[in-house]
């Protein structure tokens, strides 16, 4: 059924109330062409959960609800599984489908809002693991010509909250269905943040992946707001990557910046870090601000607009430079 100025508020993290021109969802690739067929000339957007999306206007055009479900292994031996799930299912259903089942490699992503399909677009990441680290393969609609592609890893040009999908591809496919290679002899990760001390506190030494799971969903909680009770998609920015100079600059005055290896002798630094530093966690203005556990996350309380907290994302920009002498940059797609 397509709706006409259909609101958005339950459609998008944010919880920000804007309209689309036209609404609808699609369960399969037939669907989804009939639609786009019956609305050539609109402006599209594809959405799943709408867990990573700031709209800053209504949108003029057709937003479309990937509803393509479905589970199914495609291939199995002793060691490894290729499962595949359709793109609409929703990510930590999928990820405790696998736990239930003792397929490994997704736990430390448990609790990640949104659908498996908008998994591959920004590469996932938390606790250590990232998309890239299990993906196999996916299908996706090439909206110009209607065929259905296939991508490979290589093909998908995976990078730090980025894909193929983000760039040069940007806006020209929806994602069908993605493939998972998982094992059943799992390596246990636990290297990251603050899971080796929580399943110490629960005494749990020979952890399994469903403890993993159970921890990080713990630290989840503790720290990033629910979109149920806040609005906001998540971390705002990017953590940025940096020059070594920089970042000895910055360790120079700041010797406890939190700070990672990068490719090419660069260094990842915490935006978070440097947005409390600057002065912002939070901080809040009017119905709209910066979350006060985590400096990373802007938050809408209730009846902010999407402009006012893309402009409060431009002011973290400009006083992050003029502090730090470094850009940041922002990981919300905007609409
Ligand atoms: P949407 O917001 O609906 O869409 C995001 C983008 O992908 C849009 O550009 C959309 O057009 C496009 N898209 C979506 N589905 C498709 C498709 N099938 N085909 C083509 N394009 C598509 N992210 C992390 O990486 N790590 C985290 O730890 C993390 N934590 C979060 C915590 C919270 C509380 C929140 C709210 C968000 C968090 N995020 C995190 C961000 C978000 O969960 C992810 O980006 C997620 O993958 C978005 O999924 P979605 O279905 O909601 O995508
Ligand atoms: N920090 C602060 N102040 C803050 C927030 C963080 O000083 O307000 C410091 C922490 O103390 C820590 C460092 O910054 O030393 C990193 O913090 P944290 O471990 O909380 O992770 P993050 O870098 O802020 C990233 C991802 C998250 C992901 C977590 C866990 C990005 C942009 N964000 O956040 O992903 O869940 O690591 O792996 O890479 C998302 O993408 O939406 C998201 C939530």
């Amino acid at each position: 059924m397509i709706q006409k100025h259909y609101s958005l508020k339950e459609n998008n993290t944010f919880g920000l109330e804007v309209f689309a021109k036209y609404f609808s969802a699609f369960r399969n690739a037939d669907e989804l062409k009939h639609l786009l067929n019956t609305f050539p000339n609109e402006k599209l957007l594809i959405l799943g959960g709408g867990s990573n999306v700031l709209f800053t206007e209504d949108f003029n055009g057709l937003v479309l609800k990937n509803d393509i479900k479905g589970i199914s292994v495609k291939e199995e031996n002793e060691e490894y599984v290729i499962i595949e799930s359709g793109a609409g299912e929703i990510w930590h259903e999928f990820v405790l489908y696998c736990i239930d089942n003792k397929y490994a490699g997704i736990e430390n992503l448990s609790l990640i809002p949104g659908s498996v399909g908008a998994s591959p677009m920004q590469n996932i990441g938390a606790y250590g693991v990232e998309i890239k680290d299990v993906f196999h393969a996916l299908t996706a609609f090439h909206i110009a010509s209607g065929e259905i592609h296939t991508f490979s890893h290589t093909d998908c040009e995976f990078g730090y909250r980025e894909s193929v999908f983000k760039n040069k591809c940007k806006g020209q496919y929806v994602i069908l269905s993605v493939q998972f290679k998982l094992s059943k002899n799992p390596t246990i990760n636990v290297s990251y943040g603050a899971i080796q001390d929580v399943l110490q506190e629960k005494g749990i030494k020979n952890p399994g992946i469903k403890d993993v799971s159970d921890a990080v969903i713990e630290i989840r909680r503790s720290k990033l707001p629910d979109p149920v009770e806040i609005g906001n998609a998540g971390s705002f920015f990017k953590n940025p990557v940096v020059s070594e100079e920089l970042a000895q600059q910055i360790l120079n005055a700041y010797p406890d910046a939190p700070n990672y290896p990068a490719p090419n002798g660069s260094r990842k630094l915490a935006a978070g870090w440097l947005i409390e530093k600057a002065g912002w966690k939070g901080k809040r203005i009017e119905d709209y601000g910066v979350h006060v556990k985590q400096a990373l996350v802007l938050v809408n309380y209730g009846t902010a607009t999407g402009d006012q907290i893309a402009q409060l994302a431009d002011q973290i920009i400009h006083s992050i430079q003029e502090k730090f002498g470094v850009t940041l940059e922002k990981e919300v797609n905007f609409y």
